[in-house]
């Protein structure tokens, strides 16, 4: 049931995006029309109506919302048809202030999000309209927290930034596994360490954009350089300096996991927003409490060797994208367009795991405990699981689905939606599972 009394539970931005055009196909699938009021909104109502068009029909497949996988076209419901459509400009703060007021929460795509966010932000945050996105761009989120956060606190709009595969399965993973630590073991845990499994995968345009904004604004300015090099940049000014680890830059191998590791290129997000939701819920974890990620290579000679060609390739393509003309050139020749993406096949093929080990000392368990989270994606990360998982966030919000010390500011998924996205992801393919793995008496 709905939580407002805003003529739409749920605005789409973007809805023409290639991300964007998942998350309405997702929506389409779960929701219909009858069981949510939702609409498509973006710069041309032409292309928007196409996207409607699309949805309706059921063109892409028509199961990005099921794990039955098999609901054809002709299930769709006939009100997908008649979605509302509105047009605005993500520079054109009147259309945003327009689109604010009539929506219970916006869910956006529009990205870069430094690029194209920033007047959204403050129209949701002008009219108490909840909020969410994909961002990663840690920059950006820096910024939105010093402008907004206070002021949204005032007006009750939850702004949560990271809601697809960054930074959901770290945050929510990390939320659940402590969530554990403390109920059954009495203690959270004082270290989560996550270690990424990708099959498959490839980046849009959008995506790719982002990282080439970022690469740009960091050459151009020292600040944003001092907030990528900070451990903690997304923390509140008082727990900033608690000690913290960078994230991992080259080869490493985990013990506990008998695995390989490479450098995990969303651990430069994914870590600020873990450590943020701790401070937001009050340090229930603790002031010096850590979280660190990176991929998971396999074991043996294999494993060694591909973690060596993946932290040299990332190493390469970092050194490729600080070289402002080489820069350009990648971006103009080699990387895919804007609207551009993986395709279907590529999408369907794909998935990830994302496995999270916690360790801590409890008065019952003073030989130490550790506690394992797993959360896991049957298609690809990018586009395949976090359209579920943007969409869903947005049906949390939508309905205050949502268990949050906060009614408003600049959140993140575990302070500002928390657990009950687990239970909204069930059934869709994006599962998170957690047990207690070792339990020293
Ligand atoms: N965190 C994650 O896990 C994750 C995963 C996927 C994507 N992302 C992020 O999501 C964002 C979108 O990626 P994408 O590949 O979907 O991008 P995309 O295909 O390029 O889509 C961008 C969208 O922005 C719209 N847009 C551009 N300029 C606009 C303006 N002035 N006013 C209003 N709308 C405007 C475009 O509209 P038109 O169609 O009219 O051009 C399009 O709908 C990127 O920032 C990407 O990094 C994050």
């Amino acid at each position: 049931m709905p939580d407002h009394d805003r003529e739409y539970d749920i605005v789409l931005w973007g809805a023409t995006g290639f991300t964007g055009r998942l998350v309405a196909d997702y929506l389409a699938d779960r929701y219909g029309a009858s069981d949510l009021d939702w609409a498509l909104a973006g710069r041309s109502r032409e292309r928007l109506a196409a996207v409607r068009d699309e949805v309706a029909a059921g063109e892409r497949g028509g199961d990005a919302g099921r794990d039955d996988g098999d609901r054809d076209a002709a299930d769709r419901d006939d009100g997908l048809a008649d979605l509302p459509l509105l047009v605005g400009d993500a520079f054109d703060r009147g259309s945003l202030d327009a689109i604010a007021e009539r929506a219970a929460v916006v869910c956006t795509t529009v990205g870069p999000y430094a690029t194209y966010g920033t007047e959204l932000v403050a129209a949701c945050v002008a009219h108490g309209t909840d909020y969410c996105d994909l961002s990663g761009e840690v920059h950006w989120m820096r910024q939105t927290i010093d402008e907004h956060h206070e002021r949204a606190r005032e007006t009750g709009a939850r702004i949560v930034h990271g809601c697809g595969f960054d930074s959901v399965p770290s945050d929510i993973g990390t939320l659940l596994l402590q969530t554990h630590a403390e109920e059954t073991l009495g203690s959270p845990c004082e270290e989560v360490r996550g270690l990424v499994s990708i099959r498959g995968g490839a980046f849009s345009g959008g995506t790719i954009a982002s990282m080439v904004e970022l690469y740009e604004t960091a050459d151009e300015d020292r600040e944003v350089r001092r907030i990528l090099a900070d451990p903690r940049p997304l923390d509140p000014p008082e727990s900033r300096d608690a000690p913290a680890d960078r994230p991992q830059r080259w080869v490493g191998y985990d013990r506990d996991l008998d695995t390989w590791t490479a450098p995990f290129v969303m651990a430069q997000i994914n870590e600020p927003v873990v450590s943020r939701s701790n401070a937001l819920l009050e340090h229930p974890w603790g002031h010096a409490f850590r979280y660190g990620e990176a991929l998971a290579t396999g074991d043996g000679v294999g494993g060694a060797v591909r973690a060596g060609a993946l932290a040299l390739g990332q190493g390469l393509l970092a050194g490729a994208l600080s070289i402002g003309p080489l820069r350009r050139a990648l971006d103009r020749y080699v990387f895919p367009d804007p609207g551009d993406g993986p395709d279907e096949e590529t999408i369907e093929d794909s998935s990830f795991a994302v496995r999270l080990r916690g360790t801590g000392a409890s008065d019952d368990h003073p030989g130490g405990f550790a506690v394992e989270a797993t959360v896991r994606g049957d298609r690809d990360p990018g586009y395949g699981s976090t359209c579920r998982m943007l969409g869903e966030s947005a049906v949390c919000l939508a309905r205050g689905d949502v268990e949050s010390p906060y009614d408003g500011g600049v959140l993140t998924p575990a302070s500002g939606i928390g657990l009950p996205l687990i239970d909204r992801l069930e059934g869709t393919g994006v599962a998170f599972d957690v047990e207690t793995v070792e339990r020293g008496d």
